[in-house]
């Protein structure tokens, strides 16, 4: 495995590439089997590999955890080593944005202003520059996420669309612990009692979907309401949302029928987890899959 280390290393060896299949996985690093997964599809589906690893600044906002984001790169590139990654791009923060950088990517409208965007301003704007200068420098025929972020999947694939990137977009479903957590670099902060605690949101989704499945074509604020019983239940969290949306435009659904993204966010002590629930068009729900055996 080859560890691209600059801007200019990245962009002489994608130009040498020019006519493979190349698979990219961008993450923020401190890799756990839900990055794992995607690594595993992408390697099955190209014949060339990349990987990045940044933590990039531009999608925290002030009061974030940029500082205390958890980092271990030499576990990652084990990691990344095992899963047959062929290049993984780790580069500094000061070639990605360099001193003077002002050119950001602005997703507008609701999609980026509401849910995650409404409570992490500028968030987006930071994801969709990142991701398209990502794109640039490594020229992947396919790009692999996570549905566990189905709001950055949305602006995501509206970036693709709106800026005609030749790349397709392969999205995998959330990766869970065994009693339901979605596995995510933000539970590394979470002790014994929060950890225990940070079920509740799995178990909001759940309670949920049996209220859609029991209310279709009713009104969306009965599962919405079912969701905040069982937070308001559990002591020591406190929600920013749980809300049903339209997966592709994040606007609100006039009644309960696929598709439809059962979204929640809330912060247990000081952090602040998201989940969601997929119902697919075809009327079958992406719940996410357990980790596999370790
Ligand atoms: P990060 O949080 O490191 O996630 C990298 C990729 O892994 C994303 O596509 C995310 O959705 C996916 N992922 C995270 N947890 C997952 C889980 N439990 N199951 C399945 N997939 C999971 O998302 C980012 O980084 C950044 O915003 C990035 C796209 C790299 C831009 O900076």
């Amino acid at each position: 495995m080859e560890v691209v280390k600059t801007v200019q290393e990245m962009v002489s060896a994608s130009r040498r590439w020019a006519s493979d299949d190349v698979g990219f996985v961008p993450t923020m690093g401190y890799l756990h089997e839900g990055h794992l997964s995607l690594m595993r599809r992408a390697r099955k589906e190209n014949s060339r590999l990349v990987a990045s690893i940044f933590v990039n600044p531009a999608q925290f906002g002030p009061q974030e955890d940029l500082e205390r984001y958890p980092r271990n790169l030499s576990r990652d590139l084990q990691l990344l080593e095992n899963e047959g990654v062929d290049h993984v791009f780790v580069p500094p923060a000061d070639q990605i944005y360099p001193p003077g950088f002002v050119t950001y990517v602005e997703p507008t409208g609701p999609l980026a202003t509401v849910c995650e965007g409404a409570h992490r301003p500028g968030h987006f704007r930071g994801v969709a520059t990142v991701v398209l200068k990502l794109f640039e420098l490594v020229r992947p025929q396919r790009a692999y996420f996570g549905q566990k972020d189905a709001q950055q999947v949305a602006v995501i694939t509206r970036m693709v669309a709106d800026l005609n990137l030749p790349v397709q977009l392969i999205i995998m479903p959330t990766v869970r612990e065994t009693d339901g957590l979605a596995m995510s670099s933000r539970n590394s902060y979470l002790d014994p009692p929060t950890r225990a605690t940070a079920t509740v949101l799995y178990r909001a989704l759940q309670a949920g979907r049996q209220v859609f499945d029991a209310h279709l074509q009713g009104d969306p604020q009965l599962v919405e309401q079912a969701m905040i019983d069982v937070i308001d239940a559990e002591p020591g969290i406190a929600l920013d949302y749980a809300q049903v949306r339209d997966p592709g435009s994040f606007m609100p659904l006039a009644t309960l029928q696929a598709p439809a993204l059962l979204v929640i966010a809330a912060h247990i002590g000081q952090v602040r987890l998201i989940d969601n629930f997929l119902l697919r068009t075809d009327g079958s729900w992406d719940t996410g899959i357990a980790v596999p055996e370790r």
